[in-house]
């Protein structure tokens, strides 16, 4: 977007390191000093930490490191938009699903409309995180997407752990969860049927190195950069091995559905064997987690025996 270029650009200056004066900034740009200053509160508010030191400028309070198309390109065979400043990646490529080939990805640096399940907000500050879509055409149908939607979380986590990545577990359906804090959601959107195949967009947001002091989550939540015990994240890598991680993860879907799943998905279950409760509208059920059954569905013991729940309207918690 033309309008955010010049934000774009003195960020891309910014993340090289050290202070940059905003006379130096608004030299390169063509713009006032004055101008500076306004674009570097607009900046701010993507939820990106700058201070300004007087007689030395602007600098980023932490190292930044910004995706970039050329890496992305050659790294990768299908369609892969970056666009840095969007509403949402999945409501782009839900608007574009009939000009687009199934396996293309849009990333973003930040959504002002990042959302989660059930029109939930998903916070989303530039730059630090993963903003992840990708277009898929189920030629299954609709009625195998809840199956695709934890195998793609079991995916995510064994893709992890061969980065030596250890630790992350899942929370039924579709969160990936770090020392019982939520590192990042999968919200799986569908757009219209053609024929008997069901257009999906499998989006991922996945926290990196997200601000101590940001705003707007309702619940703990954990940036992968724990995981990795501090080590700095190539993100253009991470994002690379997730879209990778992603295609082959529904190819296998669409070869062989749920089949061996669930032994996978049972080792990964943050809340295997704990007490649990499931909300659904004004209900709630107690019991123990038993992982999940050949459907995906979630299974619990309570004091009449075993029971299978499935379906998008429950949230599952811990009961405490
Ligand atoms: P469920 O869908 O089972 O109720 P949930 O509570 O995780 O689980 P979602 O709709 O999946 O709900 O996700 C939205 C939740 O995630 C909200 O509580 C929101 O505050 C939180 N959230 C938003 N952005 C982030 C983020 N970047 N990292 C972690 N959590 C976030
Ligand atoms: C959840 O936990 O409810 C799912 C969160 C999904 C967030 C991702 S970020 C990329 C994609 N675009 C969105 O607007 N949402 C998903």
């Amino acid at each position: 977007m033309k309008e955010h270029s010049v934000k774009l650009s003195i960020l891309k200056t910014l993340s090289q390191g050290g202070f940059h004066s905003g006379e130096e900034l608004g030299e390169q740009l063509g713009v006032s000093r004055a101008a500076i200053s306004k674009h570097i509160k607009g900046i701010q508010d993507w939820g990106v930490d700058i201070f300004r030191v007087q007689g030395k400028g602007y600098q980023l309070a932490k190292p930044m490191q910004l995706l970039d198309q050329d890496v992305l390109n050659q790294a990768l065979s299908t369609p892969v938009e970056l666009i840095p400043i969007i509403d949402s990646t999945n409501q782009y490529l839900l608007d574009r699903v009939d000009s687009l080939e199934s396996g293309s990805v849009c990333l973003a640096e930040y959504q002002a409309k990042g959302r989660g399940r059930r029109g939930r907000e998903w916070i989303s500050p530039f730059g630090s995180n993963l903003y992840l879509s990708m277009y898929w055409r189920l030629d299954s149908g609709m009625a195998a997407a809840m199956g695709l939607s934890l195998v793609v979380g079991v995916a995510i986590v064994e893709a992890l752990e061969q980065m030596g990545l250890n630790d992350v577990k899942l929370k039924w359906p579709n969160d990936l969860y770090y020392q019982d804090r939520k590192l990042a959601g999968i919200l799986v959107e569908m757009s219209g049927q053609a024929g008997a195949a069901a257009n999906l967009v499998i989006g991922m947001g996945m926290n990196l190195m997200m601000s101590e002091t940001t705003e707007g989550i309702t619940q703990p939540w954990a940036s992968l950069q724990e995981v990795a015990d501090n080590q700095s994240i190539d993100r253009n890598q991470l994002a690379i091995t997730m879209i990778k991680t992603l295609h082959d993860a529904l190819n296998d879907y669409e070869l062989k559905g749920m089949s061996g799943f669930v032994a996978r998905w049972n080792r990964l279950d943050n809340f295997i064997n704990r007490p649990i409760k499931l909300i659904m509208g004004p209900r709630e059920i107690t019991g123990i987690a038993r992982g999940i059954n050949e459907q995906g569905a979630v299974l619990l013991e309570t004091a009449q025996g075993l029971e299978s729940y499935i379906g998008g309207e429950i949230s599952l918690r811990p009961n405490i």
